[in-house]
């Protein structure tokens, strides 16, 4: 089975596992403790049903918004995403490529692969930079200019990271950036040829942004969660995160706010957008899905500031619901990295053009031409 015959995520994520090593597909893959609010990210869709109306001349449908000043011409956006060379060799280039082929916004991880100044001169669309904030504050300022000099639009600070999730599958494959020959690793790696022929005889593997300034995770091995413990800043709090946003100066996000409290608090530091997301479920197992909070964030803050629903999202109809309740855009990393791993940027190509289709289809089935028609009354959740 090649890329072409993926239809959707589930095709993605099955050619993945095929094509990685282990230890690679279940970093991707996992999550935090029992996966209980990953699952629970995606299911979440599943306890509202939408409500169509019909004879409406859909004939032609607009599915193009703007968020955080930037016009996308599709409604999901790949949200940024760490160490993308380890799935496919193209890593990051791909991914810029095929955002900007489909008119949307990619994220350049501060655990990036490829620099953002080659990822600007070439993929010139819109695009965000997702900022750790280290323990070295020259790192910290570094990482803001170096995303300012490349023109980056939108600065999103992870705020969901303040220490390392539970990723039991990491622990089990001893999984580490740089990947780490282990007995257990070898054997992976040698039943997967082509990966590690890419990944020994190819560029060397590095994290542009970081590696001048510390060796933990170019030379020195390190699973996600410890660099996230040793690393980051444990102190970092209102006053940073207000300072960072004040010091881009451009759209500013925080990424991983789940509370009215702390949507309200973002509004007031000067953030343009605020990223609803529980990191992909890899952090707090058993918190609340981005779906499910949605309602009470918009409502709150929703005519403040752009919010972003992110985690779960498989489906054009779920991006559908998550504009109902008035998320002005919606992004996601599973969604195009098992694509990126199956087939490089022409899988992140198919990736999106799958969900284009899917949104376009959803659309006329929903009886809109614009996706600014979508609302709550258009919804019904089941009582459980
Ligand atoms: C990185 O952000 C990760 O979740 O592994």
């Amino acid at each position: 089975m090649g890329a072409k015959s993926c239809h959707n995520f589930g095709d993605f994520r099955a050619l993945a596992k095929r094509r990685l090593p282990g230890p690679i597909f279940h970093y991707i893959d996992g999550a935090a403790d029992d996966e209980i609010t990953y699952r629970r990210n995606t299911a979440a869709f599943d306890d509202c049903d939408l409500v169509p109306n019909v004879l409406n001349d859909v004939a032609e449908v607009d599915m193009g918004v703007e968020v955080m000043g930037q016009k996308l011409a599709m409604p999901v956006y790949c949200a940024p995403t760490a160490l993308q060379r380890l799935f496919h060799y193209v890593g990051e280039r791909g991914v810029a490529a095929a955002a900007t082929k489909y008119g949307t916004m990619y994220g350049v991880s501060s655990l990036g692969t490829v620099s953002v100044e080659e990822l600007a001169a070439m993929a010139p669309g819109p695009k965000m930079f997702q900022f750790y904030f280290h323990k070295d504050r020259g790192l910290n300022d570094a990482l803001l200019e170096r995303a300012k000099a490349a023109r980056f639009d939108v600065m999103a600070l992870t705020v969901d990271t303040i220490t390392g999730g539970n990723r039991e599958r990491d622990l089990r494959t001893g999984f580490t950036s740089p990947p780490r020959l282990t007995l257990n690793s070898l054997v992976s790696f040698a039943t997967h040829p082509m990966w590690a022929l890419n990944y020994l005889f190819r560029e060397k593997f590095d994290l542009p942004h970081l590696s001048d300034h510390v060796s933990t995770g170019t030379n020195l091995a390190t699973s996600i969660g410890d660099y996230f413990s040793t690393m980051l800043d444990q102190s970092m709090n209102w006053k940073d995160a207000e300072n960072l946003c004040a010091k881009w100066g451009g759209q500013f996000a925080l990424k991983g706010i789940m509370s009215v409290a702390d949507a309200r608090r973002a509004v007031d530091i000067g953030c343009t957008g605020i990223m609803v997301s529980n990191h992909g479920g890899r952090q707090l197992d058993g918190s609340r899905t981005p779906f499910d909070q949605l309602a009470e964030i918009v409502d709150a803050v929703g005519d403040r500031v752009d919010v972003v629903c992110e985690g779960g999202i498989q489906r054009g109809t779920h991006i559908l619901k998550a504009l109902s309740v008035g998320a002005k855009a919606c992004s996601g990393g599973r969604l195009y990295l098992y694509a990126l791993a199956a087939a490089g940027q022409a899988g992140v190509e198919r990736a999106l053009g799958n969900l284009r289709t899917e949104i376009e289809r959803d659309m006329k089935l929903m009886g809109i031409t614009s996706l600014s028609q979508l609302s709550r009354d258009n919804l019904r959740f089941r009582r459980s």
